[in-house]
């Protein structure tokens, strides 16, 4: 039976992080879950899959928020640029839907971030200042019309139209934090809008109808195993080098399934 590994934020423009993935070996017959956050630059992300892919015997993937900048053409927005990376993924044989492998269900979500966390924390001036400093604002080019919903809505074909009654586990993954509290409180950020800026309750609300037994996140590079109203929560980043110099952490394939000893 294959193991499956989870990983984020792996942002491969870093050349430590780059050195580190092209190391990786031993895993022919295990399955990696990629939760987004691979490169802006897109034959870098394109060179990373296809690397993966070679070291896996499958390999899946969600986007990112980088992996959908769009910082030279201004032929593109973000939603073509999306498109444009499941198209290399498909090429170089990453999944990114949904696949039932050797008795378990991979589920990739598509996921963006709203205020549906922040209700109770409403922006202050100071916060809004602060914010016109996130990348995403400067580098995301939305068509007209675009709704973090919309990413929710590309979720919704397969939740509706797959059996998944029976099948079980359920093992779903998506870039965004489907839950304000797997951010620390308010109190405890250094950037007091984030809880803005890192999830939604609608990614929460389809985690819950899919039935998932573990879902993997990333993007706030703040690793977390917990278990919440009976699903696991698992974030694995590996994040920029200077955070894990500041933290203290080395970058390591997260197992999720099987359920690890004590884990
Ligand atoms: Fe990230
Ligand atoms: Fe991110």
């Amino acid at each position: 039976m294959s193991k499956v590994f989870l990983i984020s934020d792996v942002h491969v423009n870093y050349a430590a992080n780059w050195k580190w993935l092209s190391e990786i070996s031993g895993h022919e017959n295990d399955i990696l879950l990629v939760a987004g956050d691979v490169s802006h630059d897109i034959s870098e992300l394109a060179r990373c899959l296809q690397m993966l892919v070679a070291k896996f015997k499958h390999v899946f993937y969600t986007p990112g928020n980088h992996d959908v900048w769009v910082m030279d053409d201004d032929k593109q927005d973000s939603i073509s640029k999306m498109e444009h990376v499941l198209k290399i993924c498909e090429h170089a044989g990453v999944k990114t839907r949904p696949e039932f492998l050797e008795n378990i269900w991979i589920v990739p979500l598509f996921s963006w971030y709203d205020s549906t966390f922040a209700i109770s924390e409403p922006l202050t001036k100071n916060d809004i200042e602060e914010l016109k400093g996130w990348s995403d604002l400067h580098f995301c080019k939305w068509p007209k019309g675009f709704k973090p919903r919309d990413m929710y809505e590309r979720n919704e074909d397969f939740i509706q139209s797959f059996d998944l009654m029976d099948a079980s586990p359920i093992i779903s993954f998506s870039h965004m934090l489907p839950r304000r509290d797997l951010l620390p409180p308010r109190a405890e950020l250094e950037h007091k809008f984030l809880a803005h800026v890192v999830g939604s309750t609608l990614l929460e609300s389809q985690i819950k109808r899919l039935g998932s037994t573990v879902h993997g996140f990333g993007h706030s590079h703040v690793n977390k195993d917990v278990v919440i109203d009976g699903v696991r929560y698992v974030q694995n980043a590996m994040g920029y080098p200077k955070e894990r110099e500041r933290y203290s952490y080395t970058p390591r394939l997260k197992q999720i399934w099987p359920l690890e000893e004590g884990e």
